[in-house]
């Protein structure tokens, strides 16, 4: 017997877009609408945790920085593929968001004067990363979800694992999960949807990602029929420790840190005079990969060869005050002290630019779907994110996401009824299809091919060979997955069953970024083609858009908003 469970408002994911998303519902709503948070894994464990840095807001106009200052960092970071008028949406709103929180009680790092601090960031001009020591991410979930409890109006389904969005006449009705728990196959009915999954970084084998970032949500809208838009641009992070990828943050340059290639060399004033070590990342993870290709970095066992971060000169008291989450990291991975030592990294694969097709409002193509955060593209980072505006990004479009589906669901009369024949399809897919399977084929191995795949031909610098290569493995790969069988047929917590579907969606997101990737022949922030090096503005100043069909992806474009600035050669 299927469990049916209704809410007004669903919002898929736990992060900060996710809470933010249902804080703000909830306020406007005065704690009247009803509320479901849905999250593969327990609150507290969604990747936004792991955030380190700081989220980009102005805070000191007095001081020299401007709201259009912010705006244009973050258009030029772009490469000029972000949509301006979303730019400068964020922008203005950011302030309040971190006044917001404040008064929520976070407990953000101060200057000696009591007032809040701010540190640099790589593209910004200006030091705009409002920060709680290095661990700005776990402080904003902590205080968003202490805020939280005060409204009663949310129900929580921890650790269920959504399989698919079910509509009924190209409408939205709810979705269907599975409790990981009991392994009891469930369905919530709600009038909105907001999809605030986070990326698809575990696509990689080297990565900053928690391992539960899959693209799920990314993967359910495409596969409902809802477009997904610019997956071929990944971000690499500059410095992710060797040889797991965890993160060490850009905090540490802003803090005054260098890159060190194995002679002991300032690099980065060779590629960017003006902003060194504080360039864009897709500047700077370039310019790390091409040290290392020309034989200036250090070898490595595994072939991670590596540069140095060096922090040694900010000295003990400093790095233990701000960066001593990197300290305990550094010394607890790799044995480092990086009072005494320089860190061991290279480029990682840090954040999708890409994700659901959103208009500036973070609504989708399907009525009643939302998107905020990582999972959507709202077209805020073009094809290079600054680092601090995810954190930021997840605040603003959470907001407004909110705001947006509980004005929605407040208008609607009746209840949602359940669409019959998606459930049944969801069902089917579960126990007819994927549990039936006696296929030989590994998911293990399947997905470590994948990440091998990603890792070889959608790196920091792509070939139009590589990538080509790369769409035939994935299409080889899909295949094969058609052969998997699900080998654990137990139902608490049937880790295999969960790796199953969640190697689907992370082949579905991955095929649509290798075509996208293959398709654009230029070179634009996080898109870097050796055999198309410049960036070709009459062809492809364009957003690449992905609709599933039976026969694979199908490619279309949209136009980028350029309201406010024309695009100039990009120099730092
Ligand atoms: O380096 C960092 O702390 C990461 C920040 C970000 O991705 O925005």
């Amino acid at each position: 017997m299927t469990e049916i469970i209704s809410h007004d408002i669903l919002v898929l994911g736990s992060g900060l877009a996710g809470l933010r998303a249902a804080l703000s519902a909830s306020i406007a709503t005065r704690g009247k609408v009803d509320i479901a948070i849905v999250s593969k894994v327990q609150l507290m464990r969604s990747h936004s945790v792991a955030a380190e840095g700081g989220t980009a807001a102005v805070l000191r106009t007095e001081e020299g920085d401007s709201i259009d200052l912010h705006a244009w960092d973050t258009v030029k970071g772009s490469d000029f593929l972000a949509d301006q008028d979303v730019v400068m949406r964020f922008a203005q709103s950011m302030p309040e968001e971190i006044k917001q929180l404040e008064h929520w009680g976070i407990p953000w790092s101060r200057r000696p004067d009591g007032r809040i601090d701010q540190r640099d960031f790589g593209g910004h001009g200006y030091p705009r990363a409002t920060f709680a020591a290095d661990k700005t991410g776990f402080f904003e979930m902590q205080t968003l979800y202490d805020t939280l409890t005060r409204y009663q109006n949310t129900t929580r389904y921890d650790e269920w694992f959504v399989t698919s969005i079910l509509t009924e006449d190209g409408e939205f009705r709810g979705l269907s999960a599975i409790d990981l728990a009991t392994g009891q196959f469930h369905v919530l009915l709600g009038k909105a949807l907001i999809i605030a999954t986070g990326g698809a970084g575990r696509i990689s084998g080297f990565t900053t990602y928690s391992h539960s970032v899959t693209g799920d949500g990314i993967a359910l809208a495409y596969r409902a029929g809802i477009p997904i838009k610019d997956m071929e641009f990944i971000q690499f992070h500059p410095t992710g420790l060797i040889p797991t990828g965890i993160l060490m943050t850009e905090g540490c340059r802003g803090e005054g840190g260098y890159l060190l290639n194995s002679k002991g060399e300032r690099y980065m004033e060779g590629y960017a005079p003006g902003k060194k070590e504080l360039a864009p990342r897709d500047i700077v993870s370039r310019a790390t990969i091409t040290e290392i290709k020309e034989g200036r970095g250090f070898k490595a066992v595994n072939g991670l060869d590596y540069v140095h971060l060096d922090l040694r000169h900010l000295g003990a008291d400093k790095i233990n005050e701000r960066l001593g989450f990197i300290r305990e990291l550094s010394m607890k991975f790799v044995d480092v002290d990086p009072v005494y030592e320089p860190i061991p990294i290279r480029p990682v694969f840090h954040y999708t630019m890409g994700g659901i097709d959103t208009d500036i409002n973070g609504q989708t193509r399907m009525k009643g779907v939302w998107s905020a955060g990582e999972s959507a593209c709202v077209s805020l980072h073009g094809s290079n994110r600054l680092g601090c505006n995810s954190t930021a990004e997840c605040l603003v479009w959470g907001k407004i996401t909110g705001a947006e589906a509980a004005r929605y669901v407040t208008g609607l009369s009746g209840e949602v009824k359940p669409p019959q024949e998606a459930i049944a399809r969801a069902r089917e897919a579960l126990y007819d299809d994927l549990l039936k399977r006696e296929g030989k084929e590994s998911i293990y191995t399947i997905r470590q091919e994948l990440r091998r795949n990603v890792d070889e031909n959608l790196g920091v610098y792509r070939t139009g060979e590589g990538l080509e290569a790369g769409c035939r493995k994935m299409k080889e790969l899909k295949e094969r997955y058609s052969r998997i069988a699900v080998r654990d047929r137990s139902t608490a917590y049937n880790i295999d069953l969960m790796y199953a579907l969640e190697l689907g969606f992370m082949l579905d997101v991955a095929e649509v970024a290798f075509i996208g990737a293959f398709n654009r022949q230029e070179s634009r922030g996080g898109h870097a083609r050796l055999d198309f090096t410049k960036r070709d503005d009459p062809n492809w100043l364009k957003h690449t858009l992905a609709l599933r069909t039976p026969e694979g992806p199908r490619l279309d474009f949209s136009a980028v908003n350029i309201s406010l600035w024309e695009p100039v050669e990009r120099k730092y």
